[in-house]
């Protein structure tokens, strides 16, 4: 406890920003409060300088449309340069968003405005590409290849979906109030007051997303964040690209029933944790339905069916393979389904 106390007193002084374990308030009486630390929505914005990735003593570059690029982490700072030929810009990366599991991307400030970074951190290649999207366009200065200015919009959108406590009535965001990840409040809104209530012997449930839920309600909260169907469509995004909205491509299943309870994303995902990697301990949500007497059964195999049915897709440009979860008979000569 001490020792995690000075731990993110550390990291406060390093970023000008609290790395903060809402769940500590929640520990005394709910399990789900000590996974939090390694909860990836809970990690998936913190200091550039924690971000896990660009560890003290790492630099990583690499060279795109005749730009090259470096990112270097001192022990205090980490450092963005990049360079042409003839100039040279640098600064101070301030946020990583993602956990890293799939990709990281790095948001900066410069002359009072906000930017996205240009590349991104992948695991797979242990190293810095594009950030998805940036390859459609080529930069035309050194400033545009170094990252995009983030609008009012993109700071509220961005933020809005990566952290907690930001909203502010009348639809601002307020970057100096939140808290960065998806803390226990940002899903159980009136958990602070249950809190404090339940310390005194008062009880005062805060909303649990998946009581009293159907299965459409539950695809509808969890697609604020990962997209429904309505979000898929109003973007306008086609074929692969839609792979990494599970919502949106679950609900394309057949399988799928907005009324059934057995099928919806917290029957295969407890959202305290990190995703499960193994495919057999998927079989049984599965089997609720595809059972003799009911759904049909399976010629081919009798376990690990998401492995089949739900493949790994790769998604260009991510260099990350998400699951499609659109659950269907895949056959190799047929086009993505959209
Ligand atoms: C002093 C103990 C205590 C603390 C601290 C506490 N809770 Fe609870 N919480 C309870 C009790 C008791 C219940 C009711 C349990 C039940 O109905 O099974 C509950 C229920 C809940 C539920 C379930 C609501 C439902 O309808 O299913 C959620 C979600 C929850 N708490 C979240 C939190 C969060 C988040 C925090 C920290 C911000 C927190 N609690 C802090 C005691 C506590
Ligand atoms: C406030 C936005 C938000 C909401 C609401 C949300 N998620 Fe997430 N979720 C995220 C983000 C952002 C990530 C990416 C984490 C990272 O950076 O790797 C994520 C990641 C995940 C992962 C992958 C975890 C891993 O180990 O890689 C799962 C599974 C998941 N969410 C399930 C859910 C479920 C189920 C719900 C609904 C109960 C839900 N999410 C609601 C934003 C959200
Ligand atoms: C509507 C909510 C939403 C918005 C807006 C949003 N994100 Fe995300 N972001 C997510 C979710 C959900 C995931 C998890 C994707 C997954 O694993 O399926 C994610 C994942 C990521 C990742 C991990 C790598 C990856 O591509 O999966 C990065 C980096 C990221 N977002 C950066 C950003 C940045 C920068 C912005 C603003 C330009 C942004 N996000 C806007 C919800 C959002
Ligand atoms: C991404 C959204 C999300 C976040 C963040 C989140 N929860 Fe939950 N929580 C849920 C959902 C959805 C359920 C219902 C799960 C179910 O019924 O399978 C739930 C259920 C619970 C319950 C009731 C569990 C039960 O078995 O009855 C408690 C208690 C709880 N959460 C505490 C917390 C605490 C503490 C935190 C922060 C450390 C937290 N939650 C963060 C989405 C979230
Ligand atoms: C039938 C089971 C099942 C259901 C229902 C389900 N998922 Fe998944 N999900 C999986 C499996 C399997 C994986 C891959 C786990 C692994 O191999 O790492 C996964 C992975 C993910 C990931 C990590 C990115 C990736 O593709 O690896 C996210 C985010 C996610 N699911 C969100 C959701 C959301 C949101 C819902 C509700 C719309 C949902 N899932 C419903 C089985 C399911
Ligand atoms: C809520 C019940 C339910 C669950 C849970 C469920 N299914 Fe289904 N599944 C169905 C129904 C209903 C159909 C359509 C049957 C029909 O039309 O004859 C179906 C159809 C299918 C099909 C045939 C689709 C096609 O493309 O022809 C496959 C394959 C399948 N399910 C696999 C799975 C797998 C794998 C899982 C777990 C990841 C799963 N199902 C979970 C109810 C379910
Ligand atoms: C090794 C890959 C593989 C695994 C693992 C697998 N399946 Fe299948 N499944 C297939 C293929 C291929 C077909 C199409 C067979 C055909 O049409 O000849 C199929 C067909 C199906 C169908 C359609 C049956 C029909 O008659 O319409 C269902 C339902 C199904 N699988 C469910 C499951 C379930 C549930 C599991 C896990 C218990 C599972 N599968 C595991 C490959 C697999």
């Amino acid at each position: 406890m001490y020792r995690t106390l000075a731990l993110l007193a550390a990291v406060s002084s390093l970023s000008g920003a609290p790395l903060s374990r809402e769940g500590e308030k929640c520990a005394p009486c709910h399990p789900q409060a000590a996974w939090e630390s390694d909860n990836p929505m809970a990690l998936t914005l913190r200091p550039a300088v924690v971000s896990g990735w660009l560890p003290p003593g790492r630099a990583l570059v690499v060279e795109r449309d005749g730009y090259h690029y470096e990112m270097a982490n001192d022990g205090k700072d980490v450092r963005y340069r990049v360079r042409d030929d003839k100039s040279a810009f640098e600064v101070t990366l301030k946020w990583a968003f993602g956990t890293g599991h799939s990709g990281q991307t790095y948001v900066y400030e410069h002359q009072g405005d906000l930017y996205e970074s240009r590349v991104s951190y992948y695991p797979r290649i242990e190293g810095l590409d594009l950030t998805l999207g940036a390859a459609n366009e080529a930069p035309s200065s050194l400033p545009e290849a170094a990252g995009r200015r983030m609008s009012a919009g993109d700071v509220r959108e961005c933020f809005g979906c990566h952290s907690s406590h930001g909203y502010r009535d009348g639809g601002g965001f307020d970057l100096e109030a939140m808290t960065p990840g998806i803390r226990c409040a940002h899903c159980h809104s009136g958990a602070d007051e249950h809190a404090r209530n339940a310390a005194l012997g008062k009880l005062t449930p805060p909303a649990n997303p998946a009581r009293n839920s159907s299965s459409e309600d539950i695809l509808n909260f969890c697609g604020t964040c990962h997209r429904t169907w309505a979000d898929v469509v109003m973007m306008g995004i086609k074929g692969v690209n839609t792979v990494r909205f599970q919502p949106y491509r679950l609900s394309l299943s057949q399988c799928y029933s907005p009324m059934d309870p057995r099928l919806n994303c917290v029957q295969c995902h407890d959202p305290h944790r990190a995703v499960e990697s193994d495919a057999k301990a998927y079989d049984r949500a599965c089997l609720a339905c595809h059972r003799p007497g009911e759904q049909a059964l399976c010629k081919v195999a009798t376990d690990g069916c998401v492995d089949c049915h739900m493949p790994k897709t790769e998604l260009p440009g991510a260099h990350f393979a998400f699951r499609d979860h659109y659950i269907r008979v895949h056959r190799d000569d047929q086009a993505f389904p959209d």
